[in-house]
């Protein structure tokens, strides 16, 4: 087997994607525009994304014996993502993702995990060959957080580099402190970061308070996404550096988060300079607003660099 440059342990979801005009308040009962059903779950879009970007890429997950566990597998193997360590569990159903999108491409989502929360850390001990000889290891929040916490210090044990990206947000930064020690780079946007740290995240300046406060808890670079307002790193609690956003017309904000984690993955994997990655990651970010739906809308290493040859941020 190859080595992978980038391995991602997380969720694996089929999302049942719904856009109306109108989002139903409580009680009410709405008529929408269109249903699709898409292969999701952060952990798989952050995997076909940093497959899509170049890397050669591993992913360690579980889905179940069901169709939507089959439709999973065969789009990761389209993809070429190596599914060695991809489990399958016969008593539970995989993962979906129940998502509202709007007129203006925003999203509510509601999950139901399945099998994404029977992955063990067992499941992730049989995969030690592939976390110890992988240049980056890409975890979420959507599988259990024992089981996360165990990926990161396995990988940490191999000095392979730890990113998380802290979605969904968790309502307590306490729930994350010992994951927290052992991450390299973590990746909130916005509304993350306001959550973990309690600032209010409006601009630059309050997004900076946010990142140095994170530093705290352990992770040495912080980037925090900024939607239309550019990606914010900090590498030194000293100063921070704003990298302007890509204009582009939303149409799905959905997966955009997970674009910027792969892309970033795969460019720092294959390169190792950060705020290089972080340019490259921004442009595959703004092209999965583009759109619709988590999978289709995640873009190739070709359209990431033709976007950032033809407009100057
Ligand atoms: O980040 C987008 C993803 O979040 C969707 O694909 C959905 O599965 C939810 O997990």
């Amino acid at each position: 087997m190859e080595k992978p440059d980038v391995v991602v342990v997380g969720s694996l979801s089929r999302d049942l994607v719904v856009h109306t005009s109108n989002r139903p308040r409580v009680g009410e009962t709405v008529i929408g525009n269109s249903f699709n059903m898409y292969v999701g779950g952060k952990g798989n879009n952050q995997a076909i994304a940093a497959t899509r970007a170049g890397a050669c890429v591993e992913i360690i997950g579980k889905i179940g014996q069901d169709s939507f566990g089959d439709i999973i597998l065969d789009v990761l193997k389209e993809n070429k993502v190596g599914h060695k360590y991809l489990f399958r569990d016969k008593n539970l159903n995989t993962g979906i993702a129940n998502i509202i999108v709007d007129d203006h491409g925003d999203n509510s989502i509601v999950i139901v995990p399945g099998t994404n929360h029977a992955l063990s850390s067992h499941d992730v001990d049989s995969a030690i060959e592939i976390i110890s000889s992988t240049k980056v290891i890409l975890l979420q929040l959507e599988i259990q957080l024992a089981t996360a916490l165990h990926a990161a210090k396995l990988a940490r044990n191999s000095n392979v580099t730890v990113i998380l990206n802290p979605a969904p947000a968790v309502e307590d930064i306490n729930q994350i402190t010992d994951l927290l020690k052992h991450i390299d780079i973590l990746i909130p946007n916005e509304i993350e970061a306001s959550v973990l740290t309690g600032i209010d995240i409006s601009d630059e300046k309050t997004a900076f308070q946010a990142a140095k406060k994170l530093m705290n808890y352990g992770p040495k670079t912080i980037v925090i996404t900024l939607g239309a307002k550019g990606a914010l790193y900090v590498i030194d609690s000293g100063e921070y550096t704003l990298i302007p956003a890509y204009a582009v017309k939303a149409i799905d904000t959905t997966a955009a988060g997970d674009a910027f984690c792969g892309a970033l993955a795969a460019h720092l994997s294959q390169d190792g300079n950060l705020e290089r990655a972080i340019k490259f990651a921004s442009a595959a970010g703004a092209l999965a607003v583009t759109k619709g739906g988590a999978e289709p809308s995640l873009p190739l290493k070709e359209d990431i660099l033709d976007l950032m040859s033809t407009k100057v941020v």
